[in-house]
C-alpha cells in the first residue's frame, strides 16, 4: 500500500514539537538563573512557582511527543538560538529587568508555537489533535505566566529606575489576570494538578484512542494520498505501542493476570503485526483489498484493546500500587520513545 510511511506535514509538525521542547528546556534553565540572581524575595518566590510548573510541563511535552509518534530533532537555528540565549542570560551585560523581558518573550514565543501546532493539527488530522491535546494545559499555564511576568516587570522596572516600590495593588492585579485566565481554561487547569502522575492504564488508553481515531479517519477518507498517510501513522503507532507493551507491561502482569491470558495478548499482537505487514505490501491500486484487510485488522485490534482495557486493567488495579502503576507508565513511555527512534533511524 505504501511507498513511504512518512508524511511531510507530519514530519514538519514533529520538528516544531522538538523546537518547543528545546525552548521549554531553555525556559527552565533561564528561570533557574533568574532565581539565582533575583533581588526581590516576592519575585523570586513567584519565579520558583513558575519553574515548578515548567518542569512539570516538560514532562507533559515529552508525553505529547511520544503520543505524536514521530521523533525529530530541533531545527539547527533553534539550537543556535538556545545557545546564544543561554550565554546572554548567564552573562552580566543585561540588568535583571532586561533579562526578565527576554524571558517574557520566550514565554510569548512558546504560547504562539503551541497555538500554531494546534491549528496545524486541525488541518492535518484528528489523530494528531488527540495526540497533542495535553499541549492545551501547557499553553494555558504559559499564558498565565506571561501575565505574571508583566507584573514582575513593572515591579522590578520601577525599582531599577527609582529605587522605590511601585504602586501597591500590583500583585492583586496580576492575580486577577491569572484568575480570569483560569476561568477561561476551566477544567483544563484542574486536570493539570495530577498530570505528572499519569498511570499506565491512562497512557495505554490514550494510545488506543489515537489508533481508534486513525481507523475512523481511514474509514472516512476517499483520498488515496490521505489513506496512505493515515496507514503510515497507524502502522508506526501500533508497532511502537505493541512493542512497548511487550517490553514493559506484559512481563509484569503475567504473574497475576495469568499465563494463558498474557500469552493470548502476545499472540494477538503477533497476528496484528503480520496483518500490518501484509497491508503494507498491498498494491496501492487495490483499494478494495486494502479496505477489507483494514476492516479485519480493526476487528483484531478492537478485540485485543477490549481485553486489555477490561480484564488486564482490572488485574493491574487489583495487584499494583499507585506508585507501581506510575512507574510502569514511565517505563512504557521511555520504551516507546526508544522504539520510535529506532524505527525512524532504520529508514
Ligand atoms: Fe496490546
Ligand atoms: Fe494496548
Amino acid at each position: 500500500m505504501v511507498t513511504t510511511l512518512d508524511d511531510t506535514k507530519r514530519q514538519a509538525i514533529a520538528g516544531k514539537l522538538a523546537d518547543i521542547k528545546a525552548i521549554q528546556s531553555l525556559i527552565i534553565s533561564t528561570e533557574q538563573k533568574l532565581i539565582g540572581s533575583c533581588p526581590d524575595q516576592d519575585v523570586r518566590d513567584r519565579l520558583q512557582n513558575m519553574l515548578n510548573d515548567d518542569q512539570k510541563n516538560l514532562g507533559v511535552l515529552e508525553t505529547v511527543i511520544v503520543q505524536y509518534g514521530t521523533p525529530a530533532e530541533p531545527h539547527s537555528t533553534v539550537k543556535k538560538f538556545v545557545e546564544q540565549a543561554q550565554q546572554m542570560m548567564a552573562g552580566d551585560e543585561l540588568s535583571f529587568y532586561q533579562k526578565l523581558i527576554q524571558h517574557e518573550l520566550l514565554k510569548h514565543g512558546q504560547v504562539m508555537s503551541g497555538i500554531v501546532v494546534h491549528k496545524a493539527a486541525q488541518v492535518v488530522g484528528a489523530d494528531i489533535e488527540v495526540a497533542i491535546a495535553p499541549l492545551n494545559t501547557i499553553n494555558f499555564e504559559n499564558r498565565a505566566h506571561q501575565e505574571q511576568l508583566k507584573g514582575m516587570l513593572e515591579l522590578v522596572g520601577v525599582r531599577e529606575l527609582t529605587g522605590k516600590d511601585a504602586d501597591q495593588g500590583l500583585w492583586a492585579r496580576v492575580q486577577d489576570a491569572v484568575a480570569a485566565l483560569s476561568g477561561v481554561a476551566g477544567s483544563v487547569v484542574t486536570q493539570n494538578t495530577d498530570k505528572q502522575d499519569i498511570n499506565i492504564q491512562t497512557l495505554i488508553r490514550l494510545d488506543h484512542n489515537k489508533v481508534n481515531t486513525i481507523f475512523t479517519e481511514i474509514g472516512a477518507t476517499k483520498d488515496a494520498q490521505k489513506l496512505q498517510e493515515y496507514f503510515g501513522q497507524l502502522y508506526k503507532d501500533l508497532l511502537a505501542h505493541a512493542q512497548a507493551e511487550e517490553e514493559t507491561v506484559y512481563p509484569k502482569v503475567r504473574s497475576f493476570y495469568g499465563n494463558d491470558n498474557t500469552q493470548e495478548l502476545y499472540d494477538e499482537q503477533a497476528e496484528m503485526k503480520r496483518m500490518l505487514d501484509e497491508i503494507k505490501s498491498i498494491n496501492p491500486a487495490s483499494a478494495d483489498e486494502f479496505r477489507s484487510k483494514i476492516k479485519q485488522l480493526m476487528d483484531v485490534v478492537g478485540d485485543h484493546v477490549r481485553q486489555e482495557e477490561s480484564t488486564m486493567f482490572a488485574a493491574i488495579d487489583n495487584n499494583c500500587s499507585t506508585e507501581q502503576k506510575e512507574q510502569m507508565a514511565t517505563e512504557f513511555k521511555a520504551a516507546k520513545s526508544k522504539i520510535q527512534q529506532e524505527m525512524a533511524s532504520k529508514k
